[in-house]
């Protein structure tokens, strides 16, 4: 992929991984269009970097979906990468909490619905060039579930599930669209606040190795907790269960 003509959309991307890819993209050369809900975030970083721009977006939110989808096909045709990263989670225990039911709605449409209307919207328009992907932001815990984030756990699972297909039907396509799914491990983002953990590591960092494992053709790319968690899952799916929970301290 030649990131220096690209026109990049990046979800969440006022603070954490998103951001740190923003500034990525935009010191080589790239546009950025960022996206979240603070309106006054993502003004002041898109005023630090080089060719960004901002569109405030509720994605939980159909009506507002569906006016950014609008807003990108009237004025920002030339997308070629979607970065589909923004996600969030509630730190809960299963059973202890008769919210279960709204707030795993509430991650499901923002974590789940959000990509799959935005994949099927916007697969048209990259599909007319040259170098085009989705990258989309799951987690380690797709493969075994955080006692401590449960219901958003099942949400990185249906997406990876989501992802494998997808990529899948366009490989069958022959379609030039890439699917690069981001296994992000445990990142020190205000996301990640209420976990206690010396495993964090920067967002920057695993911007980085996103960016190698792209050049690389990697199309799963586990940054290194993540990559753990696979390789034990392979092995064994409970020592899988056991280590997540033991990095996250639930
Ligand atoms: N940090 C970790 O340890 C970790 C581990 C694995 C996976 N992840 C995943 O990584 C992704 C990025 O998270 P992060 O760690 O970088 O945390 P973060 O800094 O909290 O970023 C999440 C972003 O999502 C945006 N967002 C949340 N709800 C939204 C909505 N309804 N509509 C539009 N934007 C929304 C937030 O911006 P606004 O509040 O302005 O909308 C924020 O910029 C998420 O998908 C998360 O699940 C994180």
């Amino acid at each position: 992929m030649n990131f220096k003509e690209s026109t990049v959309l990046i979800t969440g991307a006022g603070t954490g991984m998103g951001l740190a890819a923003a500034k990525w993209f935009s010191e080589q050369g790239s546009r950025v269009v960022m996206v979240a809900r603070n309106e006054q975030r993502l003004k002041n970083e898109a005023a630090q970097l080089k060719n960004a721009s901002y569109i405030i977006c509720d994605l939980s939110l159909p009506e507002q979906l569906h006016f950014l989808v609008e807003n990108i096909k009237l004025n920002y045709q030339d997308i070629n990468v979607v970065f589909l990263n923004a996600g969030v989670a509630t730190n809960y225990t299963l059973l202890d909490n008769n919210q279960a039911y709204e707030t795993s709605i509430k991650e499901m449409s923002t974590n789940f619905h959000p990509v799959v209307y935005l994949t099927h919207q916007l697969a048209p328009l990259l599909e007319l060039k040259k170098d085009a992907a989705f990258i989309i932001t799951t987690s380690g815990v797709a493969f075994a579930p955080d006692l401590s984030h449960p219901t958003y756990s099942a949400t990185k699972a249906a997406l990876h599930n989501y992802i494998l297909g997808l990529r899948l039907v366009l490989q069958r396509k022959e379609s030039p669209i890439k699917i690069y799914e981001l296994m992000a491990p445990l990142v020190d983002t205000p996301f990640s606040q209420a976990v206690q953990s010396d495993l964090k590591v920067s967002p920057d960092s695993v911007i980085e190795r996103l960016i190698t494992g792209i050049e690389s053709q990697e199309y799963e790319i586990r940054p290194g907790l993540s990559e753990d968690i696979y390789q034990t899952y392979l092995r064994s799916p409970l020592e899988a269960l056991l280590m997540v929970n033991q990095a996250t301290g639930a």
